[in-house]
């Protein structure tokens, strides 16, 4: 078999930024000597230090009896420990010695319009508790599954909160998916709940949720409920019986709630994400252990402060919302920044204005969103102070040195220290980065595993490789945040990540990597069928079925190409149906489809059309030629198994056509 992993060697960055003397001194982790004790000490004994990090970040009803049981590849965190996530991001910042946060800002949103709120810790709990009391008033019980999709607004924090608060399993569904997104997930989660808004604002207009939970709700027959919060006013329709106004509820409810005292491995939420194979996968995260990761990455990567503002620009729909926007922030007792709405509204301006505005001091964004600003030009940022900013991070794929050099230099103002955090829908929270403060950057590497986090870089065989060769990226002991399983499907969880390497109990990520000399990890990118658009996964086989669910389309081949703004763009290779043509209309017409499928954010890029795939004899398509073709490049694949190689041609004369 071939190597799978292209080790992109033109990367030779050099640079290297110290931390700062000053600014370290202020850190969490208090320069570099701090970290080296910080991380030898995990290194020692990782068990050791993730306890005392659930002892110090999280508080527990009742202690632990055992830290790990690790039946590989199933692991227990924090054996018989009663806690609540709820609980630890809420009350406990109102009793005791924390009290004085009662009035402290929690959320701090502004919406695309312009509109604004502020939530206290104080007001967040109240209304969590009340929105509590309506879940269990419509008859939601612990361990039962809420879906909720919904736009950037507090309530969708609220009606996480809530959910945590009495045991519920929340599944957050990112608000830019379709009708059959919904449909699909509702039913794998048996969701008895959905709650959602009338519509949400994107770029002055209004994204329809209500209409579009109507139509998934057709394909459905496990909801019983849909608790609607009004938030853009527009008319929807409201079925008699099902559905109910968020306002309506609340009204009547309660704001007297005792948290519920959860075991540790008790679920939290399910997470689909996508596979390389199959449908959507419920990555599936439980309480204690993930609390205690994502409280602790938190606190020790954004160095948060009680003075702190601290912005993560993600969706709440995906992972880094969850981890890094609600629970990992709200329980360090930090203010945490929202904004509903599109960078470019009504401007390219918007984020530095919301900076400058609100003395974010610690911003956290995506490289593919770093690009786009960088392609709208320096003058557009340079109007604005940003002299608030201490700390800025990235997340979602790799950032190439020349995009860190210019945030560090147009953003930062070159003194702001970046973190470029490594980590997954699976692995819960941050696995590798740097901490600030203690660890020296380099340009494009997410540099060292956090302490108590194992990494390592394997060949095929489980080996580890040498410096600078390229390998598979694996994680080598269990870690709190882990995921505890896929939402119904034990084999594939099985498959999917622990068979790289099997009866090691060797989590393989997916992606490719190397270490520098230093140690320095360098993430190369995914080495299976799952592209990272927009440091969003999609998988080629979900737009591939997309496409073949049109009358036109006979067979389709989806891979990605490297794309200077969005990392990988989507290109379709798709033969049609005896009798249709081929043509621009078409092309449209399909990528239309596909978005509206699975929604806008799966939306190709190009489609080409071609009379037949590339295949191997035994029928299967051969991707790698055609990520080459859509690249443009020379293919160093061997085509010796290439069934019909006139097809190759013809691929290649259509692309200089
Ligand atoms: C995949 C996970 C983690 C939240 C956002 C994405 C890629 C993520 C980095 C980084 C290089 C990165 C990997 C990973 N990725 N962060 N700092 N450097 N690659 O979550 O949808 O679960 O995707 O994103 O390929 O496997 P996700």
């Amino acid at each position: 078999m071939t190597h799978e992993i292209e080790i992109e060697s033109t990367l030779k960055e050099t640079r290297k930024f110290k931390p700062d003397a000053a600014w370290a001194r202020r850190a969490n982790v208090p320069g570099q000597a701090a970290y080296k004790r910080m991380a030898k000490d995990a290194a020692k004994n990782p068990q050791r230090f993730w306890a005392r990090m659930a002892k110090e970040h999280v508080s527990w009803f009742t202690p632990w009896k055992k830290v790990l049981d690790w039946k590989p590849p199933y692991a227990k965190w924090f054996i018989g420990g009663k806690t609540n996530v709820s609980y630890n991001c809420l009350d406990r910042h109102l009793e005791g010695e924390n009290a004085w946060r009662k009035n402290k800002a929690a959320l701090i949103w502004e919406g695309e319009p312009g509109d604004e709120r502020v939530l206290t810790y104080g007001d967040l709990h109240r209304e969590v508790c009340k929105f509590a009391n309506v879940l269990k008033g419509l008859g939601v019980k612990k361990g039962d599954r809420v879906i909720l999709y919904m736009p950037l607004v507090p309530e969708l924090a609220i009606a996480m909160l809530s959910c945590t608060r009495i045991g519920a399993v929340h599944s957050i569904i990112f608000g830019g998916f379709a009708a059959d997104s919904i449909s699909d997930r509702v039913n794998d989660a048996q969701a008895k709940l959905i709650v959602t808004a009338d519509g949400g604002w994107r770029r002055g207009s209004i994204v329809q949720l209500k209409g579009i939970v109507d139509e998934a709700l057709e394909k459905t027959d496990c909801v019983e409920k849909v608790v609607v919060y009004k938030r853009t006013g527009h008319s929807v329709n409201m079925k008699d019986g099902r559905d109910l106004w968020w306002d309506d509820l609340m009204a009547e409810a309660s704001a007297d709630c005792k948290p519920a005292k959860l075991d540790s491995e008790a679920p939290l939420f399910i997470l689909y994400t996508s596979g390389s194979t199959g449908k959507p996968k419920g990555i599936l995260h439980t309480t204690g252990g993930y609390l205690t990761h994502v409280a602790t990455t938190a606190k020790y990567i954004f160095d948060l402060k009680d003075e702190d503002t601290y912005w993560c620009t993600a969706d709440i729909g995906w992972v880094t919302g969850h981890s890094y926007v609600v629970y990992g922030i709200l329980a360090n007792g930090a203010t945490s920044l929202m904004y509903e709405g599109a960078p470019n509204w009504p401007d390219e301006e918007r984020f530095w204005r919301i900076i400058d505005k609100y003395k974010v001091t610690v911003f956290y964004t995506a490289p593919t969103a770093i690009r786009t600003f960088m392609k709208w030009g320096d003058d557009h940022i340079k109007k604005y102070s940003l002299a608030s900013l201490r700390l800025l991070g990235t997340v979602g794929e790799p950032i190439n040195p020349e995009a860190w050099m210019w945030y560090r230099r147009v953003i930062g103002r070159n003194h702001c220290p970046i973190v470029d955090t490594y980590w997954q829908t699976e692995t819960g929270g941050i696995m590798i980065s740097p901490v600030p403060g203690g660890v020296t950057t380099t340009p494009g590497s997410a540099t060292l595993p956090f302490p108590g986090i194992s990494a390592d870089i394997l060949d095929h065989d489980g080996n580890p490789v040498g410096p600078n060769e390229g390998g598979f990226l694996a994680i080598t002991k269990p870690w709190p945040g882990m995921l505890r399983g896929i939402y119904g499907d034990p084999e594939r969880y099985v498959e999917q990540y622990w068979s790289k390497f099997p009866d090691k109990g060797i989590y393989f990520a997916g992606d490719g990597a190397r270490r520098d000399k230093s140690g320095n990890f360098w993430v190369m990118g995914r080495v299976d069928d799952v592209m990272n658009v927009a440091g969003h996964r999609l998988s080629t086989m979900e737009v591939e079925s997309a496409l073949v669910s049109h009358p036109a389309v006979a067979e389709a081949a989806v891979v990605g190409r490297p794309d200077d703004i969005k990392g990988t763009a989507v290109v379709c290779f798709v033969t049609l149906e005896g009798g249709v043509e081929a043509s621009d209309e078409m092309g449209v017409e399909l990528r239309k489809h596909v978005g509206k499928e699975i929604g806008p954010v799966a939306r190709p890029d190009e489609v080409r059309f071609t009379d037949a795939l590339p295949k191997t004899r035994s029928g299967k398509i051969m991707r790698r030629l055609l990520r080459d073709i859509a690249a443009g490049r020379e293919t160093s694949q061997d085509t010796t198994t290439l069934e019909d190689l006139s097809v190759l041609a013809r691929l290649r004369e259509s692309d200089e056509a």
